[in-house]
């Protein structure tokens, strides 16, 4: 359906938000296309379809959805503490809890998350979860590119002095354990594991940058503007803008046009309501829009609101098997199931 029938503006982009831009005037609306054939799809993920049987087990690790050279989505369920830790050796990881939470150990500190939070945890830190408030849900983005916080056009809300918490060293020695203690490893061509005998994660102090950060999406906020349209506000960037995080809470802002974003794969998460946001209402919903699809996308500018956030990567991404069972093809207008896929998510 044409937002004005006869007269639809399109944007064709370069680098993203970051342009040259040129603009498109035509009278078709090219999100109402009726069908597609092939794998280089619109799709919107189910992320608790992913049954908890999926992830029960001694290693109860992360499955991807969505895979590319160097970068994945994973979700991430568990619904009590794993006994061992994990490590990822070659890529950063950032965490988004889209529910539950508790108390995050690493081999740098203690952090308490909850629902709504971003955490980074840089390669080569081993982390666990030390306990769990509730059944735990999370997204998670694992770059081989390093993450670092990077925020842009949040200024007066997203506050790294206020709103940044960062491990606290433990302050003791690691005690014995019964049995081993397993680290495992996660690298490009499996798992490795170690074993101790006593617990390796507890330091007595830390000094120089933090590794793992801490922030909540409840405390980001874009600009808002009268007329017109406006990047949202940056979070976290990595090496030469190769991945790009943005919060897209809802704000007052016109509603984007059609756009053709040809340099980067788009993955959006809606991470709370109670608004929907377009045909999306529930947490946990992931879309990706490949690079060059042309979409519009739902209207930002809903009351009382919604949390939600977006990944831009110029990784070309692919979804996994396990992927493409608990998602469907979207349609680029609202984001919904697109009229051509009648087939039902099936939990796995
Ligand atoms: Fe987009």
């Amino acid at each position: 359906m044409s937002a004005e029938p006869g007269v639809n503006v399109e944007l064709y982009s370069r680098a993203g938000f970051g342009g040259p831009f040129t603009t498109i005037i035509r009278a078709q609306y090219l999100p109402d296309f009726i069908r597609a054939e092939g794998t280089y799809l619109p799709r919107r993920f189910q992320t608790w379809e992913l049954g908890d049987d999926t992830f029960v087990g001694t290693r109860a690790l992360p499955v991807p959805i969505l895979t590319g050279e160097g970068l994945a989505i994973e979700v991430n369920r568990l619904s009590a503490p794993p006994a061992h830790a994990l490590k990822n050796a070659e890529s950063d990881e950032l965490h988004f809890v889209v529910d539950g939470g508790g108390e995050l150990d690493t081999m740098v500190g203690v952090l308490q998350v909850r629902a709504g939070d971003f955490v980074r945890i840089p390669r080569g830190i081993a982390y666990r979860w030390n306990s769990l408030t509730g059944p735990l849900h999370e997204v998670i983005i694992t770059t081989e590119s390093e993450i670092t916080l990077d925020p842009e056009n949040a200024p007066g809300s997203f506050n790294p002095d206020l709103h940044l918490d960062v491990a606290k060293p433990h302050g003791r020695p690691g005690g014995p354990v019964d049995g081993e203690y397993e680290v495992i490893y996660r690298h490009h061509d499996g798992l490795t594991s170690y074993f101790f005998d006593h617990d390796p994660l507890p330091c007595l102090d830390v000094k120089g940058a933090p590794p793992v950060i801490r922030l909540n999406i409840e405390d980001v906020h874009g600009l808002s503007v009268d007329r017109g349209g406006l990047q949202p506000a940056r979070l976290f960037g990595s090496v030469g803008d190769r991945d790009l995080v943005f919060g897209i809470n809802s704000r007052r802002s016109d509603r984007p046009p059609v756009h053709h974003n040809v340099d980067y794969d788009e993955v959006i998460c809606y991470a709370a309501g109670p608004t929907p946001w377009g045909a999306i209402d529930t947490p946990g919903t992931v879309t990706w829009v490949p690079k060059g699809v042309f979409h519009q996308g739902p209207e930002e500018d809903v009351q009382p609101g919604y949390k939600a956030w977006l990944l831009e990567t110029r990784v070309n991404l692919t979804s996994t098997p396990v992927g493409r069972k608990i998602s469907q093809i979207m349609e680029t207008n609202q984001f919904g199931v697109h009229p051509s896929d009648e087939r039902a998510p099936v939990s796995v």
